[in-house]
């Protein structure tokens, strides 16, 4: 990389061959110092309060390194960071640089999702690359189908807990997927089920839940999944107002048993500071009364109503059947899913679920790609340390490939 560098006394501008300037406010460079006086060079964590650094900060001076590397001294007190290029690059601040590096969604429907990623259980606890596929294909479709894991009870916990950390609730660290005689949920019953979120009623509510199934002879009882990020974004299109009404107003799901008095209030939809969908919770079984100004109610519903009819088109709806020893993977505020009913008098249907942080899976695909890579000696610091200097060949090849 051969950028030019330039300064003024609250930024630094960085012009690479054939690409828009780009700057870099003072406080924020000055914010990610990582030398040892800034941050514990063990773990990276900082060693100051924003309020330990000077409130007249500013650029004293710039030079290069021989390798490179933008060697900044800052006024009023005289201290030194140091960063390469790298870094620079992979921090760009632009708006393009900061679109291109936020993940987007594979949206998907009848027709693009049966293509479903699949991963095979005993791949995959066998080959680090064949679990980290298999959870970068859910992270982008907001689900995945795990085959051939032990039909065996408590299978779900071994996944949940491989993939992250379950999440022990009112129903326990798993729940039976079984028609009981006194349900105190609908799911525990033969009846089909619309496609839904788990547990809306909870704060914070499942961010991914786990379905393995045990025994499936019985007719019926076929799975149902909704791209719940391209049902709003459909809603987006087709009814811009109802939309945002739908990601402003909060409403409340409720859930009660013996043991369980559960109220959480959200939003159906969930849009980030881009105005991105990042969330959608449905369930029309545990909607609570709507508490809202009575001028907002007819609004409101006819814009569920919306939503609703949107979910239901079958052409956005994926349908399968589980057999023994698969597990169906869902993020629980993306991809909704049902069940049709089945009839428990002509064959058995079991099916164990639990519910897993969302938290847990990010991490767990970050650790696989990480160890991956140091394998493959694409050394760690070319992510995230902006001045350490490779000292191998391979860190070398790695800076090179920028
Ligand atoms: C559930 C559920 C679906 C099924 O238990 O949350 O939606 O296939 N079950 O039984
Ligand atoms: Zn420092
Ligand atoms: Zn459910």
């Amino acid at each position: 990389m051969n950028a030019k560098i330039s300064h003024q006394a609250t930024s630094l501008r960085v012009e690479r061959p054939g690409r828009a300037a780009t700057d870099f406010p003072a406080i924020w460079l000055r914010d990610n110092c990582r030398c040892a006086a800034c941050r514990h060079p063990g773990n990276g964590q900082r060693l100051y309060e924003i309020t330990d650094l000077p409130p007249s900060l500013s650029i004293q001076d710039v030079a290069r390194e021989s390798d490179g590397s933008v060697r900044i001294v800052w006024a009023p007190d005289g201290h030194v960071t140091v960063f390469s290029e790298l870094w620079l690059n992979d921090h760009d601040l632009s708006s393009e640089a900061r679109k291109s590096r936020k993940k987007k969604p594979t949206l998907w429907n009848k027709s693009n999702g049966n293509a479903k990623p699949v991963g095979d259980w005993r791949q995959m606890v066998a080959d680090p690359a064949a679990e980290l596929a298999f959870l970068d294909a859910y992270h982008a479709h907001g689900f995945g189908l795990i085959r051939h894991s032990p039909a065996v009870p408590e299978t779900v916990l071994a996944i949940g807990n491989h993939l992250g950390f379950v999440r022990v609730t009112n129903y326990g660290a798993l729940f039976d997927v079984i028609s009981l005689p006194n349900p105190n949920n609908l799911a525990f019953t033969p009846i089909g089920l619309g496609v839904h979120s788990d547990n809306p009623y909870r704060d914070p509510t499942p961010g991914v839940q786990l379905l393995h199934c045990l025994e499936s002879d019985a007719p019926g009882g076929d799975t149902l999944l909704v791209d719940g990020f391209n049902a709003a974004t459909i809603l987006r299109q087709e009814d811009p107002a109802a939309f945002d009404l739908l990601t402003r107003m909060t409403v409340n799901f409720r859930f009660r048993a013996d043991n369980a008095e559960l109220n959480a209030r959200q939003t159906l939809i969930s849009v980030d500071e881009d105005d991105d969908i990042v969330g959608v919770h449905f369930n029309n079984r545990s909607l609570d009364w709507l508490d809202a100004p009575a001028e907002m109610v007819e609004p409101w519903f006819a814009a569920y109503r919306k939503l609703a009819d949107i979910l239901h088109r079958p052409d956005g709806e994926l349908v399968f059947r589980l057999a023994p020893g698969d597990c169906v993977v869902m993020q629980n505020d993306r991809a909704l899913h049902g069940r049709t009913a089945f009839d428990p008098s002509r064959g058995r249907r079991h099916l164990q679920g639990c519910y897993v942080d969302k938290d847990g899976l990010d991490s767990r695909a970050r650790v696989l790609r990480r160890r991956l890579n140091e394998k493959k000696g694409v050394a760690a610091w070319t992510r995230c340390a902006p001045f350490a200097r490779p000292s191998t060949s391979a860190g070398r090849t790695a800076m090179a490939k920028g």
